[in-house]
């Protein structure tokens, strides 16, 4: 199905403007999902085995899961469990809706297998998710794996003024996921990823705190994570990591796209590469492993870690996992091998570890990062 959706589907599709591609496939799994049926076939077909993974105090069925960006607007909550998904990430989405940047918007670098993209967080804003969240609860159309939400700054919002415009989205959503991601590192809202700083992060996170002590009897403590610029230094995580503990930064999504760009003598990407906006797919891979890697050992493995960038075979997952990734997330290969790659993912890390005589996967987490 992967040969026959790189040689047969994806250069029909890639014909077409990327963003509406984009649209048009999530309108058909907008679709698929107000219908069961159609769901359960997908799953069918689509449905990866198991492999779970224990963290956050939730049960994830296995570590593959959707990045940020497929689904800012919970179009298609259902149909990423059908697709073979472990878990959701769904946003970004910030506090005040916006249009996003003008389009053309996202790239395709198709000899490197990577995506250019300067989206700028266009969403109807996290109200409108709250009740589109809602609606797919009251139609009992809920996925039974963990669902996180994307929390970005609205443009309009001054960066000095980023915790209160953080914590109203996540008032407003804080009862529709079970984890939530504070991304401080889209290279498309100006300034945004200042707030990577110790300083203004811990400002954030406070903010979030306060939300989470003024719960009622009915809600609970929800993990938040900070997604972080594969562009930042070694010094400037280990900041980051400092603020990493119980009641603040619960975990640390790396990464997100690169504003650098590799060598190329192919025009048509080097065309691509000359857009501004972030970097992802193949050419994230190593940067992206890089920074899981020091992450782990700086925390000596006591910080989870989802990793994600450039992730297309299960090799690529594998190489993530023993760096130090307790979980996975895929955008870019998604767009490039096709709806069954969380499957062939998820079974290519069952063979892996069957390889190495292991029967579950936290025991392969760290493997190649771990210094004696
Ligand atoms: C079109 C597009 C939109 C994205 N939107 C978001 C977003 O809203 N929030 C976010 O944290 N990351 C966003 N990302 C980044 C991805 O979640 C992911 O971190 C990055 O693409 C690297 O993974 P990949 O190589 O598997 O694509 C976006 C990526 C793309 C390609």
């Amino acid at each position: 199905m992967s040969w026959f959706y790189r040689t047969a589907i994806r250069p029909r599709l890639f014909k077409y403007n990327a963003e509406e591609i984009h649209g048009q496939t999530l309108h058909a799994l907008s679709w698929a999902s107000r219908h069961e049926f159609v769901c359960n076939a997908m799953e069918t077909f689509l449905g990866a085995p198991q492999l779970p993974v224990d963290l956050f105090g939730l049960r994830f069925p296995n570590p593959i899961g959707l990045a940020a960006g497929m689904d800012k607007i919970g179009e298609a909550v259902p149909a990423w469990a059908a697709m073979g998904f472990g878990f959701t990430e769904l946003g970004g989405v910030t506090w005040h809706a916006q249009p996003g940047n003008p389009k053309p918007r996202i790239f395709r670098a198709i000899a490197d297998e990577a995506i250019v993209n300067r989206m700028g967080f266009n969403n109807d804003g996290a109200e409108a998710l709250a009740e589109k969240l809602a609606a797919w609860r009251s139609l009992g159309r809920w996925p039974k794996h963990p669902v996180g939400i994307n929390l970005g700054k609205s443009k309009i919002t001054p960066l000095d003024q980023a915790a209160e415009d953080y914590a109203n989205s996540f008032r407003a959503l804080r009862d529709f996921a079970d984890f939530f991601v504070v991304n401080v590192s889209s290279p498309n809202t100006p300034n945004l990823r200042q707030l990577q700083d110790k300083l203004a992060l811990d400002e954030i996170f406070t903010a979030l705190r306060q939300v989470q002590n003024s719960r009622t009897r009915h809600q609970s403590i929800k993990p938040i994570l900070v997604k972080v610029a594969p562009d930042l230094s070694f010094e400037a995580l280990d900041e980051i990591l400092q603020l990493a503990g119980p009641g603040n930064i619960a975990g640390i999504v790396a990464t997100n796209t690169t504003i650098t760009r590799p060598k190329t003598t192919d025009t048509a990407a080097q065309k691509v590469y000359a857009e501004t906006g972030g970097l992802s797919g193949r050419p994230l891979q190593k940067r992206s492993t890089e920074v899981i890697r020091h992450l782990y050992r700086q925390s000596r493995g006591q910080i989870p870690i989802i990793g994600v960038g450039g992730v297309f075979t299960a090799a690529d997952a594998w190489e993530k996992i023993t760096a130090g990734a307790s979980l996975l997330q895929i955008y870019t290969g998604l767009v490039y091998e096709g709806p069954m790659l969380a499957k062939t993912l998820v079974s290519g890390l069952r063979r892996y570890l069957a390889e190495q005589g292991l029967s579950e996967l936290h025991q392969a987490l760290g493997l190649h990062s771990r210094q004696n």
